[in-house]
């Protein structure tokens, strides 16, 4: 080989590594990012990343674009190891031409995509973005249907994640929404279908754009993003601890890890965490903390909903995907929000092999016009149809209410859990001891001569009657009513047995979940 020829090479790729050059590398540097090839590095493994496509180029000469030099056109593509495993990854440039998206930056994404999905690995989408390349045209808006399209085909078979690290605006956001988990950096990145200047245009509203569409508005507000850092580096490394949680594909289960704890500890707290009063609040974290191993667990849209939790945890190294109603926010009940976050994680879960653990203490769905005119019985159906859907093991475990239609939406065993488990703190039943007085004993109470003290005596009646897990039990809608101390080991044992569930249904082109 000549040295020329060598040179050349070296020549072109150094290039290539330049990007956008040092001004722009500086510009993005000093608005608080790291550039496209800084985030790949952070991404992968050490030394794994091998680069595909640095030398396409893009085919536009309108406006000028003919003398545009974009250095592997904006956006960089290729495979690595993250823990050992394989991922593909692309990276948008914003020191290039704005990361803008032409039709041969969309046709680098697509390869990577294509290839994720041919080897069965995650891909993972760092977006960095001025959107659409206008000088483009019609061909830039192709590149992102093309993107579109392979999302969903790739949806359910290999894990798809998006970090957005910058701007995210038009149609570009819709790649991003298609994917299973979506980051974003606080102050730094933005996401809106149409920007402020438009929207005071049409419809004379003034809005920021962090508040129209910063990370803080799409966790807490709009449910779009599920995960929010405070920085790129922050953002990377938990796309990297997410990553260890999931499978690579639909065929896999997910990696499992060495557990250096006593998988049969007991934990006497857990026999005193449900309060007496069954009306007082506590915060059912202490309850997952001492459940899963090492108490440590990824939370999946930690800003919404808060009325129920969603995480990834493990039990005995292998992960689990568990769903708990949180008493201290709202009661724990079940609202329009809670039903959407809890429907797309169990999907997620069941997609991608990951069992799930429902731990319930829920008085019911949140009354009012606003839930009712919000559609919450469209909503709750998510989560019903998401339920009986999954075919994952399916372990429940109640520890205090379990009321009504809630019941049911928790997983009962009438939705296919598999397992149920109670503590002797479940209240199991149509409704709680309260609202079920003022009903069946309504007569009862009016006529009596002391109405007070009669309501409390048929409460407590109805409370020693029904307000526990043995009714249940009786009828085998409840496997087992067990000491809360040992529910760790119980939990472990009860996954362990359910790993080889197998479990068949009809054949159809696919459900129909309502929207
Ligand atoms: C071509 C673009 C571009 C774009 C940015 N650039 N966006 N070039 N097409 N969409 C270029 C700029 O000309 C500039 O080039 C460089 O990228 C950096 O941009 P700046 O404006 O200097 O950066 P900044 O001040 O940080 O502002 C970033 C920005 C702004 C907010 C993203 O650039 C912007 O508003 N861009 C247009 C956004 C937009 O409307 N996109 C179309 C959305 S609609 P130089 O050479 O000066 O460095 C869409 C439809 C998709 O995407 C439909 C899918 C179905």
């Amino acid at each position: 080989m000549s040295v020329n020829k060598l040179d050349d090479l070296r020549q072109k790729k150094a290039k290539i590594l330049a990007g956008g050059g040092k001004s722009r590398i500086e510009k993005q540097h000093s608005s608080g990012k790291l550039t496209a090839r800084e985030r790949i590095d952070l991404l992968f493994d050490e030394g794994t990343f091998v680069e595909l496509d640095a030398f396409v180029k893009h085919r536009c000469t309108n406006f000028g674009m003919e003398s545009v030099d974009a250095p592997a056109e904006g956006v960089i593509i290729g495979y690595g190891k993250v823990e050992g495993r394989l991922v593909y990854a692309y990276s948008q440039d914003f020191t290039v031409v704005g990361g803008s998206l032409g039709e041969m930056h969309a046709a680098k994404i697509c390869k990577a995509m294509d290839n994720a999905l041919k080897m069965g690995c995650p891909l993972v989408g760092l977006n960095d973005s001025g959107g659409a390349r206008i000088q483009e045209a019609v061909d830039a808006l192709s590149g992102y249907g093309k993107i579109f399209f392979r999302n969903t085909i790739a949806s359910g078979v290999i894990p798809q994640i998006t970090a957005i690290m910058g701007p995210c605006a038009g149609g570009a956001v819709y790649s991003p929404a298609l994917t299973d988990f979506v980051f974003m950096v606080d102050k730094t990145s933005q996401m809106f279908i149409t920007g402020p200047q438009v929207i005071k245009t049409v419809t004379g509203e003034e809005v920021t754009a962090e508040a129209l569409g910063g990370a803080m508005t799409h966790n807490a507000v709009s449910g779009v993003a599920q995960y929010m850092a405070a920085n790129d580096e922050a953002c990377i490394a938990d796309i990297r601890r997410l990553l260890s949680f999931l499978p690579s594909n639909n065929m896999e289960t997910a990696p499992e890890y060495l557990c250096d704890q006593d998988i049969n500890s007991i934990n006497e707290m857990l026999n005193d965490v449900i309060p007496d009063n069954p009306n007082k609040p506590y915060d059912m974290f202490d309850i997952i903390k001492v459940l899963v191993d090492q108490g440590d667990y990824m939370e999946y849209q930690p800003h919404f909903a808060k009325n129920i939790i969603t995480c990834l945890a493990r039990l005995n190294g292998k992960t689990v995907g568990i769903i708990a109603n949180q008493p201290k926010v709202q009661a724990g009940c079940l609202d329009v929000n809670a039903s959407d976050k809890a429907g797309r994680f169990i999907r997620t879960c069941d997609a991608f092999n990951i069992p799930l653990l429902n731990i319930v203490d829920v008085p019911g769905f949140l009354p009012g016009t606003q839930q009712e005119y919000g559609g919450i019985i469209r909503h709750g159906a998510k989560m019903l149809y998401a339920y009986c859907e999954a075919t994952v093991p399916k372990l429940t475990l109640i520890v205090r209410k379990a009321y009504g239609g809630a019941y049911l939406a928790m997983c009962s065993k009438d939705l296919g859990a598999d397992l149920v488990l109670a503590w002797p703190s479940a209240e199991i039943a149509v409704m709680g001891p309260q609202g079920a007085a003022n009903i069946i004993f309504r007569t009862e109470i009016q006529e009596s001569e002391n109405p007070v003290e009669t309501r409390a005596r048929v409460i407590q009646e109805y409370t020693d009657e029904f307000a526990t897990p043995y009714k249940a039990a009786e009828r085998g809608f409840v496997d087992d009513v067990i000491e809360p101390a040992a529910t760790r080991p119980r939990l472990i044992d009860a996954f362990d047995m359910l790993a080889s569930k197998r479990e068949v249904r009809p054949a159809k082109k696919h459900g129909n979940i309502p929207l």
